[in-house]
Formats: structure tokens, sequence, C-alpha cells
């Protein structure tokens, strides 16, 4: 299996690839992922891609597709892999078409109501986990792994103004791009628990 998990910011892409990927055994690829790990090492890539990142902006297309493209040529993705965050553009979409087959793109579809305190109250662990401050119940300690959770510097309501707008312009178009090719599902996650989303995301794959 060969998918792209689509969705605006705080659709809750992370928490149901985390689940995809460990249910059917395919390797969670996280643009965004891979652009805070070069961040925190302090890499080239990641010098450039912080200041896009704070400011709400796609990072080039130059970057991310090759960035793409290499992690696609890896061995471990022959059992199938989830895109999570690319592509997030038509243009990094035709992109894709050269060096990989695409077999779905489920669309998280998300209540834009929601988005600000989702994402304005999540709190991440450098383990990947995630979690919503109403959750924890005062703690800021990973129930996975014991490490201290803390706050995307993204995650502030003028970026996340700014990351929806850009969702609007440039990534939603994907929708109905994928859906002339027959290759969309869409999983309505209205008020649905993780849980809850991520049977509906199972119904689908199961299909
Ligand atoms: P990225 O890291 O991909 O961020 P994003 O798309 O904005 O998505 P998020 O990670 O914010 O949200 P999510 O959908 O994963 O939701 P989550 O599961 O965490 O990208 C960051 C930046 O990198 C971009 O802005 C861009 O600058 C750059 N970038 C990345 N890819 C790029 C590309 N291809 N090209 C160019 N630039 C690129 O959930 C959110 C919260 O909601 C959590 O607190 C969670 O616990 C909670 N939650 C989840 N599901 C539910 C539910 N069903 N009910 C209640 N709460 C829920």
């Amino acid at each position: 299996m060969k998918m792209i998990l689509l969705g605006a910011p705080g659709a809750g892409k992370g928490t149901q690839a985390t689940r995809i990927a460990e249910k059917y055994g395919i390797v969670h690829i996280s643009t965004g992922d891979i652009f805070r790990a070069n961040i925190k090492g302090g890499t080239e890539i990641g010098k450039l891609a912080k200041s896009y990142i704070d400011a709400g902006k796609l990072v080039p297309d130059s970057v991310t597709c090759e960035i793409v493209k290499d992690r696609l040529s890896k061995d471990d993705v022959r059992n199938g892999y989830l895109l999570d965050g690319f592509p997030r553009s038509l243009y990094q979409a035709e992109e894709l078409n050269k060096f990989a087959d695409i077999d779905l793109c489920l669309n998280l579809e998300v209540d834009s109501s929601l988005i600000m305190d989702r994402i304005c109250g999540r709190r991440v662990c450098s383990c990947g986990e995630s979690y919503h401050v109403s959750t924890l119940n005062g703690s800021n300690i990973c129930a996975k792994c014991g490490n201290e959770l803390y706050r995307r510097d993204d995650d502030n309501p003028e970026t996340v103004k700014a990351r929806l707008s850009t969702y609007n312009v440039m990534t939603a178009p994907l929708i109905a791009y994928y859906a002339a090719q027959n290759k969309l599902a869409s999983v309505v996650c209205g008020t649905k628990t993780p849980d809850e989303v991520f049977e509906a995301v199972c119904e689908v794959l199961d299909k």
C-alpha cells in the first residue's frame, strides 16, 4: 500500500498515521517530522526550513521533493508507505508522480472551527506521541516513554492562521486532483475521537 494522508493542519494526520503504520505494517513518512529533525540537528536544511515553518509557509519544493524522493529510494519502503504532509501542492503531486505510483489518497475532513484549539492545545513528545492538554490532567510527561512534553514553535495562533491559509490555497486543491484520478477516499472526522476516526479509516483501508 502506497498512500497519502491529506488534511488541514491539526486534522489528525500524525495521530492516525502512527496507528495506520502500526496496524498495516507500512512506513510512516512525515515531511514535517523530517524538517523538525533537521532543525533539531542544526543542519542546513533545518536552518532553511525553520524560517518557512515559523511563518506558516511551505518549505521550497526543490528541497522538499528531493527529501521525499531520497526517502522513497530506501529499502524499508518496499512493503508500502504512508506519506503524511506530502504532497502539499499540485506541483509536489506532479513531482511525486515521477518517482512513485500512489494507490490511495486518504483525506481527513475536519471542521475548521476545531483546528485552532486542537493545535494550540497540542503537546508533543520527542518519541513522536502527541497529546491535547485537555487530556493530560495537568501532567507534562509522555505516558508512552516518560519524557517531558513540549509545544511546537509553530503551534501558536498567528502561525496556525498562516498555516490554514497556506493549506486552503496550496493544498486543498489536491482533493479534487486525486478525486479526478479515482484515488481519493475521505473520512469525515466531525467530533469523533481518535479511536473512532481510526475505525472509520480502517473501514476504508480494509476494502
Ligand atoms: P506538519 O508537521 O506536517 O504540520 P501540519 O500539516 O500543519 O499538521 P499538524 O502536524 O499540525 O497536524 P496533524 O494533522 O498531524 O494533527 P495531529 O495528529 O498532530 O508540517 C509543519 C510545517 O512543515 C508546515 O507548515 C510546512 O512549513 C512544513 N512542511 C511540511 N511538509 C511540507 C511539504 N510537503 N512542503 C512544504 N513544506 C512542508 O493532531 C492535532 C491535535 O489534535 C493533537 O493535539 C491531537 O492529540 C488532537 N487530535 C487528533 N485527532 C483528534 C480527534 N479525533 N479528536 C480530538 N483531538 C484530536
